[in-house]
């Protein structure tokens, strides 16, 4: 079967990676692909807002699956402008419709699908340019500290933790008066801060049945201790030991299983992944955010402990097919570790060489996230530009080995954190 997997970052080169090592895989293609994935998947330099070429890619192609790595092109109905050709009626696609794609294109459809539905959440208002006296009166009426959201896709930004009354009121004007994010910030939700312990849950779901994949622990901030702003990711770890059991178990009948029939009852028809942000409060789940992809850089410890072959998984999904398929999951644990280009995630270089990828570390992987080729050298190409996973029987022999890697390459101003899975030592 021929495959096309749409992005260029981290999470496409790990989905590359790990399709490729299926039988059923004849020829993967990658939209646009980085320089990790030249040479596994074949490059093809079509943007990811390109339907058209896309599709015309699908046709000449005689591709039968697709799978979309990030949530823009989903939010923007990439599933139904492919579905919509005649030609394209029988292509398997992974990832859901405008509407599934809402959960994450519109905190305050995720909130009322939340509310609906029973699922855990903080509670929350919405407000707009029109009702923005409303909102500041209902700001003083809140205790702090208080989350700002803006409403629609805005790169991992729009979400702001206000201490005090004055910092949110100034806030809030800025999102909705001054548009600091765009047609994103048109909607605010103001939710209630909510204490605890973060971790994401991921579940593949074909529209009837659900699979739940590896937990994992993302590092979002750009400092250690979690200091500093916050990142695409900074690195991340599965599985969680403060997430087996009696929690997973509470995740899986208060949040998972009311969001799968919460989908059918509102007749979401949803193929694809559904990514879950959850806070442990006191050992109870919240769900902070959706998101309808895969996490980056969680994809990265998440697909290595997959025994379950993925393209066959992937065809499940597209099909309405997965309650046939076995899930196997390896027990080992799997970190790691994001090397960025120093000044992210505010300004920075790009096209400095990276040296020392060809070192050999047992039990790692490295998957590039924002790296490009030229000629013989490769160079950085973005402010995540690898994640280097490791793998062992501990989580401090996953961590050994990924930073032993990380230890062995370098490129000019490269920064990483050292403290990844640090704070999950003192929870046990
Ligand atoms: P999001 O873009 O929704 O993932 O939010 C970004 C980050 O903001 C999350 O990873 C949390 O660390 C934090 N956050 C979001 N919502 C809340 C909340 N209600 N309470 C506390 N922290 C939150
Ligand atoms: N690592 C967080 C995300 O992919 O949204």
């Amino acid at each position: 079967m021929n495959i096309l997997v749409i992005g260029s970052g981290g999470r496409e080169h790990t989905f590359a990676w790990k399709l490729s090592q299926s039988k059923k895989c004849k020829n993967l293609y990658i939209a646009p692909g980085n320089a990790g994935t030249d040479g596994i998947a074949k490059n093809i330099n079509i943007a990811i807002d390109d339907f058209d070429g896309i599709k015309q890619l699908i046709i000449e192609k005689n591709i039968s699956l697709v799978i979309v790595g990030p949530e823009a092109p989903l939010v923007e109905g990439i599933r139904s402008f492919l579905l919509s050709d005649s030609r394209l009626k029988n292509l398997k696609i992974v990832g859901p419709g405008t509407e599934g794609a809402k959960l994450e294109g519109s905190k305050d459809f995720a909130k009322n699908f939340m509310n609906k539905h029973g699922i855990p959440t903080a509670a929350s208002r919405t407000f707009s340019k029109d009702t923005l006296k409303e909102a500041k009166e209902y700001l003083r009426t809140v205790s702090y500290p208080i989350v700002l959201k803006a409403d629609g896709l805005a790169a991992g930004k729009g979400v702001i933790i206000c201490k005090g009354l004055k910092e949110a009121t100034t806030t809030i004007d800025k999102m909705l008066a001054h548009r600091m994010f765009g047609a994103a910030s048109e909607q605010v939700v103001i939710e209630e801060f909510l204490s605890g312990i973060e971790l994401s849950v991921f579940v593949l779901t074909d529209g009837n049945t659900y699979k739940i994949l590896p937990e994992a622990k993302d590092y979002k901030p750009i400092g250690e201790n979690n200091t500093g702003p916050n990142t695409g990711g900074m690195g991340s770890i599965s599985p969680v030991n403060f997430a087996q059991g009696e929690f997973l178990k509470k995740v899986e009948e208060r949040i998972i299983i009311p969001t799968i029939n919460g989908l059918e009852a509102d007749k979401i028809d949803y193929q694809g992944f559904v990514f879950i942000g959850l806070m442990n409060v006191k050992g109870d789940p919240y769900v902070i955010e959706y998101n309808v992809r895969m996490g980056d850089p969680e994809t990265e410890v998440v697909l290595p402990r997959i025994k379950t072959d993925l393209v066959d998984l992937m065809i499940a999904t597209a099909d309405g097919t997965l309650s046939d398929v076995d899930l196997e999951i390896d027990s080992k644990t799997a970190s790691t570790v994001v090397m960025v280009s120093g000044g992210y995630p505010d300004e920075y270089e790009k096209g400095n060489p990276i040296s020392g990828l060809d070192n050999l570390v047992q039990n790692t992987i490295i998957f590039h996230a924002g790296t490009k080729r030229d000629k013989n050298q490769i160079l950085t190409n973005g402010g995540r530009v690898l994640a280097i996973t490791g793998l062992g029987k501990t989580m401090e022999e996953a961590l050994d080995n990924s930073y032993e890697l990380v230890s062995k390459i370098h490129w000019d101003n490269v920064y990483f954190r050292k403290d990844i899975g640090h704070d999950l030592n003192t929870l046990v």
